[in-house]
Order: C-alpha cells, then sequence, then structure tokens
C-alpha cells in the first residue's frame, strides 16, 4: 500500500515510524512532514490545510490510504472531499469533527445522550452571559465555543475574572470568529486522563489508557500547552472505570453521531476529568492526542495499518488491539518561551546519541533542516519516548534519552509519569 500522512509534528512522526514496520506498506509518503520523518517517508511540499492540492497528489500518486493527523484539515472537510472522490481516507467528515470544531455542538450531543459532562449554558449575548455566571458564582470556566488553538478555556476563579473573559471573547473578539458564541460551565475537580477509540462510525475499538500532561510547568503550574508529556497505561484509569468509559461514553457518542446523521469515523479522542470513581467529558478531540499518540504507538503490538483502513472503509472488524506488556512515557523537550513567543533556529545536538539507547525512540515535532543540521522550528520541538516492563524504568529511559539532548534554553518538564507512580 502506499500511504499519505497529512501533518508534520510528533504525533506523525510516531504514526509513521509504527506504519513503517508494516508489511502492508509499499512507500510513505508525508505532508508537509519534518526532517525526523522525512528519515521514513518522502516529505510533500503541501501545507495541510490545501485540501485541493492534497486530493490531487493522493489521486496522482496512487495513494490508496491518507491519514490525517491535526484537527484543521478535518474540520475544513478534507475527508469529504477524498470520500466525494473515492479515495479512501482515516478521519472523521466535516460534519462529525464538529465534536471538536465547536464545543456547543458536543455539549448539546452529550445532554441529548446521556453522557456525563460539567453543567453548562452556551450564550452569544454579553448580558446573559454575565447574569449566568452571577447566578453560578465562581471558581467558573469560560470557553470560546469554537478552535481556539487551546487557548480559548479560562478557568476563572473569580466571577470579575469570568466576566472579563466573556468581554474578550464576545465583545473584543479576541478568538475571531471561534468566539461568537461562548460556552460556560462548571467548574471540575480531578484528574484528568485521554481516552482513545477508533471507529468506522459503528463499531469501536478502544486503544490502552494514556494521561497527557498539559501545564507547561513541574506538579501543573503555569499556563496550559499543548502537551508536555505523556504515559501509558494510565492508572488513574482503572479496569473498572475503562469499561464505564466505553459504555458510558464512547459507544454513546458514535451511536449518537450516528443517529444524528454525522457518522464518526476514524479516531475519537475523549478528554476526561476523574474524581474517585466517577468522571466526566471535559472535551472530544476529532484526532489522536499529541503527545498521547507517541507512548500509545510504542506500545501498540497490533498492525495499525489494517485498523486506520478498516474505519476509512467503514468495516472494522477487529474487536480487540493487542499491547505490548509495558509501560512507555514521552517527555516533551520545548523551545525556551513556550507556550507564549519562543525563538527559532537553535541548533539541537543530541538526537542520534539518544535514539541509540535501547528502549527509546525520539519523536520530532517543531524541527526544521539548516545547513544539514537539526534546529528548532517551534514550540514542542521533540518528544523522547522510553518503554521499558515498568512505569518508573521508563520513566528512567525517557528522561536517560531526554538527557543526551539539548540545545539553547531547552526546556521540559521533570515530573512525567511521577501521578502514576503515586497512584500504585
Ligand atoms: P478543553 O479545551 O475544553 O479540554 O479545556 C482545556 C483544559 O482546560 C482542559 O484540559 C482542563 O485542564 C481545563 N478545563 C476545561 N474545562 C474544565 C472544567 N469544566 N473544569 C476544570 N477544568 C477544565
Ligand atoms: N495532548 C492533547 C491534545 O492533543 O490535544
Amino acid at each position: 500500500m502506499n500511504i499519505l500522512v497529512v501533518g508534520g509534528g510528533g504525533r506523525e512522526h510516531a504514526l509513521i515510524w509504527k506504519m513503517a514496520q508494516s508489511p502492508l506498506v509499499k512507500k510513505i509518503f508525508c505532508a508537509p512532514g519534518n526532517p525526523g520523518i522525512s528519515e521514513l517517508a518522502q516529505l510533500v511540499p503541501l501545507a495541510v490545510d490545501d485540501i485541493e492540492g492534497l486530493y490531487n497528489f493522493a489521486r496522482e500518486n496512487a495513494i490508496d490510504l491518507t491519514v490525517v493527523g491535526p484537527e484543521l484539515p478535518l474540520t475544513l472537510g478534507i475527508a469529504d472531499r477524498f470520500r466525494a472522490g473515492g479515495l479512501d481516507l482515516f478521519g472523521p467528515s466535516e460534519a462529525a469533527a464538529q465534536l471538536e470544531g465547536s464545543k456547543s455542538f458536543s455539549k448539546d450531543l452529550m445532554l441529548k445522550y446521556s453522557i456525563p459532562t460539567a453543567a453548562y449554558a452556551a450564550f452569544t449575548e454579553r448580558d446573559a452571559a454575565v447574569a449566568y455566571i452571577k447566578e453560578q458564582g465562581a471558581p467558573i470556566v469560560v470557553k470560546a465555543d469554537g478552535l481556539a488553538a487551546g487557548k480559548g478555556v479560562i478557568l476563572a476563579q473569580t466571577v470579575a475574572e469570568a466576566i472579563a473573559a466573556v468581554d474578550e471573547i464576545l465583545l473584543q473578539g479576541k478568538f475571531g470568529a471561534a468566539g461568537d458564541s461562548v460556552v460556560i460551565e462548571e467548574f471540575l475537580y480531578g484528574e484528568e486522563a485521554s481516552f482513545f477509540a477508533f471507529t468506522d462510525g459503528k463499531n469501536i475499538l478502544p486503544l490502552a489508557s494514556a494521561q497527557d500532561h498539559k501545564q507547561i510547568f513541574d506538579a501543573d503550574q503555569g499556563p496550559n500547552t499543548g502537551g508536555m508529556g505523556a504515559y501509558s497505561p494510565a492508572p488513574v484509569v482503572t479496569d473498572a472505570l475503562y469499561e464505564r468509559i466505553v459504555t458510558e461514553v464512547v459507544q454513546p457518542t458514535i451511536d449518537g453521531m450516528a443517529a444524528e446523521g454525522t457518522p464518526y469515523q476514524g479516531i475519537l479522542f475523549v478528554g476526561l476529568m476523574i474524581d474517585g470513581g466517577d468522571f466526566k467529558v471535559l472535551e472530544y478531540n476529532a484526532r489522536f492526542g499529541d503527545p498521547e499518540a507517541q507512548p500509545l504507538l510504542c506500545r501498540m503490538k497490533s498492525d495499525l495499518v489494517p485498523v486506520l483502513q478498516a474505519c476509512a472503509r467503514g468495516e472494522l472488524t477487529v474487536s480487540e488491539l493487542e499491547w505490548h506488556d509495558r509501560a512507555a512515557v514521552c517527555v516533551v523537550l520545548a523551545a525556551s518561551g513556550y507556550p507564549d513567543a519562543y525563538p527559532k533556529g537553535d541548533e539541537i545536538h543530541g538526537i542520534d546519541a539518544a535514539n541509540a539507547l535501547e528502549g527509546v525512540q525520539v519523536f520530532q515535532a517543531g524541527t526544521a533542516l539548516r545547513d544539514g543540521k537539526i534546529v528548532t522550528a517551534g514550540g514542542r520541538v521533540l518528544g523522547v519516548t522510553g518503554w521499558a516492563e515498568t512505569i518508573e524504568a521508563a520513566i528512567q529511559k525517557a528522561y536517560g534519552g531526554a538527557d543526551l539532548i539539548s540545545w539553547n534554553g531547552m526546556q521540559m518538564r521533570r515530573d512525567i509519569g511521577q501521578k502514576a507512580l503515586r497512584r500504585r
């Protein structure tokens, strides 16, 4: 098979690393990719939002399956375009991607199908939103309705802060059209987990549990990022919770999407808040998590390619994935200043030395090639995943690799995986 992967981050590098091990694969292309990916796939200089360009490339290059990493092309309808042209693509339609693209769409679905989530209300009028905030009190959560690159969520500790957030979103247009409407939501306490399931629109195939680390600094301090590290399995998701998440969230979400006439094909990402024996859905994403994909794919034993193809074709018959009986931990290495403005173009040292370690794999994200050297080109630059029999040993592997890598101002969290250790 010829495969085209759309994207160029750590998630796509990990997907390609895994698919390259499949005996079914002849050649992998990646648009736009990155220098790490170029060792495994042929890079195609097309942007992820160039839907027509990607479609034409797939047609002209006999691509058997296109796998979409990030949400942007999905919300732009890449799946609809490919399917209309008779090409197999892994990822949801534009209508189904609203599960990520519109918070009010996902909230309405959860309410209608009794999927546990925080109490909420959506507003387009400032005064009604303010009245609701005053009635509910603080802490309270204010979210821009549309895609805001993870920055559209304000965890307000006071009523005044919540009102200021509403003003920024609705009156000052801080998030553009993504902020034409606000969702105001109950503040949830607990520990977050990321739950993933492959689906063909009807049948589901859940993945192993995982946990991300959203904040930039150790002990979950500082602003939210795209994710600073992840591990799998996540002991916060006990076997009992795992079963309940499948039956009370994943299956009703997929059934509900089908009943609404917007069947969801691809990978469903459920962000959960877990508090003791209970959980609520924080959000859905229409794509694989990054960095979660990195440790998950390093643990996956099953061949990924037939699973993705079956989802794309609406004929998923596999009912269980096989996993290596080991833990995997990914530590993200980020540029100084991230998640705010950061410099680019710093030369990175030590990637090969880290990759030479047994049980360590470096996935590249924000990197570029300059004069034959790999330099920084993004906020999250690399992910170093280590695997071993236990989570302690996997943490040591990942940090053993990360400590061999350096550039000017490189930052990483030092406590990835500690929550898992505390739960044993
Ligand atoms: P979201 O994009 O909706 O997942 O929100 C981003 C992050 O904000 C989540 O990963 C949580 O850390 C936090 N968050 C979102 N909603 C809530 C909530 N209702 N209560 C507490 N924290 C939340
Ligand atoms: N790591 C969380 C995400 O991919 O959104």
